[in-house]
């Protein structure tokens, strides 16, 4: 299959680019187009062949549901059979936004979908080239992120076509995405929320809306949200990320960078501005200031990327504190080093 790349400016948004892809979608076929967050792989929601085929080509497991898109809050009603009132809430305030809620789903929702669960996962994004794909499509959009399973997101059009070249026939390019991380997921079906995936929506700001609050911890051996528990947004290097003091973190990875050096191996360095110029090695990548969360969450995934295409053979990372934004960071760091922390004592 010949996959093409279809650039869109954000600012004049081409109606005859957009009919094209809404079309393949009312047909059948998968589209990858972009959101704030990462690019999405997507498909008609009514349409089993075509959600069939987003598994196929991504590789997913078929027990891994998917996130619903849809224009306006108003065709919730169709998907979902219960919204609570502090639900509502919740959704009046971030939508449209880097947010997906699970709701109770309604009889119509496919079982591909959701995977079999009771509940669905909806998601209203503020991207204006998504927005008026769905609008064009007239059904919700089923989408993934546009990355083989296993693979870190996509940010940019070219990191789709690396994984998905030759298995779609149409790429919309809309330029990097804002956030960089995958949304947060929260789970609305209960007495109080439940942060399944934390994103760019975090605790604090929703807890302003509705109190008690809780965190799926990583860790829980049956996670709410099936996708947690694979490993994911890896890159082909063993990475290990270091958590401690910032100074301690620097010396520590300095001392691994000369043991690597002498094993000959290829050496990864992820770090931020002020520890940049600390390090020897060749492939070394900065996220941004330490300060700037925005930054680093909009720089992850190409910087895994860009480790691969360079072939390292390990990477050494620093990362943030947890608070607001830094608590996605690291989920995404912990996971794409598949657990693999290092807590640098004093
Ligand atoms: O930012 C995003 O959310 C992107 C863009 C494209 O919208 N999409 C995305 O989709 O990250 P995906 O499929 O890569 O991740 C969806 C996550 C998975 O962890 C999945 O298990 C979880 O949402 N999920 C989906 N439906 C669920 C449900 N009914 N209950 C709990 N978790 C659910
Ligand atoms: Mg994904």
């Amino acid at each position: 299959m010949e996959t093409k790349k279809m650039v869109l400016e954000r600012k004049a948004l081409e109606s005859s680019v957009i009919e094209e892809a809404a079309d393949r979608l009312r047909r059948g076929e998968l589209v990858a187009f972009p959101t704030e967050t990462v690019y999405g792989l997507g498909a008609d929601a009514r349409n089993e062949a075509a959600i069939r085929k987003i598994f196929e080509v991504k590789g997913r497991p078929s027990d891994n549901p998917l996130i619903l898109h849809i224009a306006e809050l108003s065709e919730l009603d169709e998907l979902s059979r219960e919204v609570s009132p502090k639900a509502r809430a919740l959704m009046e305030k971030f939508c449209p936004g880097p947010i997906t809620f699970v709701v109770k789903r309604s009889d119509g929702v496919s079982d591909l979908v959701t995977a079999g669960l009771d509940s669905v996962a909806v998601r209203m994004p503020s991207d204006e080239i998504a927005r008026a794909l769905i609008r064009a499509a007239g059904c919700p959009i089923a989408a993934p992120s546009a990355n083989v399973s296993g693979r870190p997101s996509p940010t940019d059009a070219e990191a789709v076509w690396e994984d998905l070249n030759g298995k779609i026939p149409l790429i919309l390019d809309g330029g990097r995405t804002e956030v960089g991380l995958e949304s947060t997921v929260v789970d609305v079906t209960g007495e109080t929320p439940v942060i399944l995936r934390p994103g760019k929506i975090t605790p604090e700001e929703i807890a302003k809306v509705w109190q008690g609050v809780s965190v799926e911890e990583a860790s829980a051996e049956v996670p709410r949200s099936p996708g947690q528990k694979y490993r994911h947004y890896a890159p082909k290097a063993k990475m290990t990320v270091f958590v401690g003091r910032f100074d301690d973190v620097v010396q520590r990875i300095l001392l691994e960078e000369a043991k690597a050096e002498l094993e000959d191996w290829k050496i990864g360095i992820l770090c931020f501005d002020e520890s940049r110029d600390r390090y020897r090695s060749h492939d070394v990548i900065s996220l941004g200031s330490y300060f700037d969360k925005e930054a680093v969450s909009h720089n992850l995934y190409a910087a895994l990327r860009q480790f691969d295409e360079w072939g390292v053979d390990v990477i050494f990372a620093e990362t943030t504190d947890e608070k607001g934004l830094g608590l996605a960071i690291r989920n995404r760091m912990y996971k794409a080093a598949g657990g693999n922390v290092v807590e640098v004592a004093r």
